[in-house]
Formats: C-alpha cells, sequence, structure tokens
C-alpha cells in the first residue's frame, strides 16, 4: 500500500510514524509513506500557498495550483484522494477497511481555515473527517488515517484474529483486558477469566462488550449484529 501524502508541514511526519507497528510496516515494505511538501508547488519567489478568502472572512484559505500539481506529480492512477476537513464523512473503521482495499491512496492535508472549494470539488475524491472538533490542520487526521489502514494489510498485526476481534470491528466495543499479576494494589482479575473455562470466558467477554458498549455507545447497538442471548441479557 502506498500513501500519497501532501501537506504544508512535511516536518510532522518525520517523527511520528517512526515508532512500532507502522515503523515496522515500512521496513518490510509492506507500506511506503511519501509526503510531498505542497509548497514545492507554487511558483513564487515566497511559496504563497494560501490566501484570504474571497467574500471576506477570517482565515486564510490554500490555494488551489499548488495542490493540484502536487497531486498530479504523485499518482495518475484512481486512487482514492482523501481531503482530511471537518465537513468531511466521519472515518469509521467500515471506512478504513474500504480504503484499505486500494492498493494506494492520496490524502491531501486541509490547513488554515480549510481549501479552496474546487480542491474540494475537482480534485479529492473522499473528504474525511476523524470527529465532530476542529483540529489545526489535517495532518493528524493524516496519520491517523494511515495507522488505522495500515493496520488491517495482510501480515501487518501478528495476528488475523485479533484485527478481525477488535473493537469496533464487531460493531461492539471491547470487553476489559487484564495481564499479569492477578492482583494489583488490591484489584484483582475476574476469577472467569482464571477458571480455564473458555465458553464461561467467551460468555463473560460477551457481556462485557454489550455492558460497555449500552454505557459508552448505545448508538452501535442498533447496527451491530446481535443474539437473542445478547439481547435477553441488554433487556436484563
Ligand atoms: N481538520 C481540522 N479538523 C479536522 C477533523 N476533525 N477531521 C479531519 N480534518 C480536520
Amino acid at each position: 500500500m502506498r500513501f500519497h501524502v501532501l501537506t504544508l508541514f512535511p516536518e510532522a511526519f518525520a517523527q511520528p510514524l517512526q515508532f512500532s507497528i507502522v515503523a515496522r510496516a515500512v521496513q518490510r515494505g509492506q507500506i511506503n509513506i511519501d509526503v510531498a511538501d505542497i509548497r514545492d508547488y507554487t511558483h513564487d519567489a515566497h511559496g504563497t500557498a494560501d490566501d484570504y478568502q474571497f467574500g471576506g472572512g477570517h482565515g486564510m484559505v490554500m490555494k488551489p495550483e499548488p495542490v493540484f500539481e502536487a497531486a498530479e506529480a504523485a499518482e495518475r492512477a484512481q486512487i482514492p484522494v482523501i481531503l482530511t476537513t471537518p465537513q468531511g464523512e466521519l472515518l469509521t473503521q467500515k471506512l478504513v477497511e474500504e480504503l484499505a482495499s486500494s492498493p494506494a491512496i492520496a490524502i491531501i492535508c486541509g490547513h488554515y481555515a480549510g481549501v479552496d472549494e474546487r480542491i474540494a470539488e475537482g480534485l479529492a475524491t473522499r473528504p474525511v473527517s476523524i470527529g465532530d472538533y476542529v483540529l489545526t490542520g489535517g495532518e493528524l487526521p493524516a496519520m491517523i488515517i494511515i495507522d488505522a489502514v495500515t493496520r488491517l494489510l495482510p501480515g501487518v498485526v501478528g495476528s488475523p484474529e485479533s484485527v478481525a476481534g477488535d473493537s469496533i470491528t464487531t460493531g461492539l466495543l471491547q470487553h476489559p483486558l487484564y495481564t499479569r499479576p492477578a492482583e494489583f494494589r488490591g484489584m484483582t482479575v475476574p476469577e472467569v477469566l482464571l477458571s480455564g473455562h473458555h465458553a464461561e470466558i467467551d460468555r463473560w467477554r460477551r457481556r462485557k462488550s454489550l455492558e460497555r458498549t449500552l454505557e459508552h455507545r448505545p448508538d452501535l447497538l442498533s447496527t451491530a449484529s446481535l443474539t437473542n442471548d445478547d439481547r435477553r441479557y441488554l433487556a436484563g
């Protein structure tokens, strides 16, 4: 998978993706992250990539010419061209899965007040928001997209089951996890997890997932695939 990142702040990508699983995926050649500096595609002496808004208003707007030229230099094939913007489609695990099935994606990092609408209209095919809050720029959202897509690629995360059984992937929030020691500062690990009864453990985990989802994300319950047993427990 090749990620083409188009940004006014390429230095933002130098460190954050260089540890743990994403760094290993780069080393193994499972992913490539090409970071292009949009300012390299400006044509004036000052490297002007943003300008005032037509119609007035606070904040600068990213100019279309350098962004189009940077995208055209990156890849000619038909690949998803994401624009990070609070006005985009919400990033969900389903969208991450869809993006992971593409051989390459381009990510245009919006910045300042936003980008000229012609970038959204004529270049980006997927405006994406990572949540209902406003950040100073699209660089962190781009890294989040790269991270979430990378861990779905074959061979990147140790076992396929750990990806398939993930929080959210199953439609529910993840159950609690424990490791050694069995007792820590008076806090104990639930007895059932030490019992070796796999059916009981599965049942306990399922119920904890249901409880957590009901408490923190009840909206997910309307789309999660629930058994009759699950429904009885929730009604319980
Ligand atoms: N740029 C600023 N805020 C953003 C958000 N929530 N998602 C994606 N890009 C953004």
